[in-house]
């Protein structure tokens, strides 16, 4: 694929080609996110905690992702550009969320928006579809409703809601999104999902039996060192690799080793 659109994802599920998908939130890191051969970038709302420090999503706002997401997509040349419609600009009722997915397509230049929820946003995500902008689905831990969950474990091991996700995710598709992220559920229900639906899933904690993968740039490179769930494998350890360098850039300026006399004019 020369670049990735939301039928490419649908042609790689039905190809058996696994999706690959990170995070990025701003220009240096999408263009090597993207170079090095990425499908799918999100513009997570996740932001609000590796960029802001936020303790959770809800804090940003829909000109905070914009900003995030117009650096992203000046860096792209491959990979589909999703964002996240932040906490509070969807859903109180489905003009306000069009009016959301408007603002993101037309001052970022993203290419498709991710909404939590399935059945209580329905008339929404169908505004948003009706007006040509591809969504994509968000089911299982949601972190916009981790104050009613309350922690952020593993969802739907209950049958109740297990049944629930099922009917959302068949929903989804009914209603035209392109894809599908699950978060957090047991592997054996993520899978069974993913086989009765005919657009991509794409897990994070969610297991292997899905159509693909993400994860927090951040935390596959190893930048954060506190956040360590079972889900998460490190390709790098770049918290331990920058502390190391900027110790030594320290180290160096006070000493008067930096700069020497062939780094000076
Ligand atoms: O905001 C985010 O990073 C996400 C992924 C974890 C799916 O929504
Ligand atoms: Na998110």
């Amino acid at each position: 694929y020369k670049r990735i659109t939301t039928k490419s994802l649908i042609e790689m599920k039905a190809n058996g080609e696994k999706i690959s998908m990170l995070t990025a939130y701003d220009y240096t890191m999408a263009k090597i996110v993207d170079t090095a051969g990425i499908d799918v970038i999100l513009v997570g709302d996740s932001a609000s905690n590796v960029m802001a420090g936020h303790e959770t999503t809800l804090p940003i706002t829909l000109d905070q992702m914009i900003y995030h997401a117009s650096s992203v997509v000046r860096a792209i040349e491959r990979a589909l550009v999703v964002v996240d419609l932040p906490f509070g600009s969807y859903q109180s009722d489905p003009k306000e969320a069009l009016r959301s997915a408007i603002r993101i397509m037309k001052e970022s230049g993203g290419h498709a928006v991710k909404l939590e929820g399935g059945k209580e946003i329905k008339d929404s995500i169908k505004k948003i579809l009706n007006a040509g902008i591809p969504v994509m689905g968000h089911l299982g831990l949601t972190p916009q409703s981790i104050y009613k969950f309350g922690t952020y474990t593993v969802r739907a091991k209950e049958e109740e809601e297990a049944e629930k996700l099922m009917e959302d995710a068949k929903l989804l598709e009914k209603l035209g999104c392109f894809a599908l992220v699950l978060e957090k559920i047991p592997a054996h229900l993520a899978e069974k999902v993913a086989k009765s639906i005919s657009i991509p899933v794409i897990g994070i904690g969610a297991g292997g039996g899905v159509d693909g993968q993400v994860l927090v740039i951040h935390d596959m490179l190893g930048m954060n060192n506190e956040f360590s769930p079972r889900f998460l494998r490190r390709y790098m350890n770049l918290y331990e690799g920058m502390t190391t360098a900027i110790s030594q850039y320290v180290a160096d300026v006070k000493s008067s080793d930096f700069p020497n006399a062939n780094e000076q004019y």
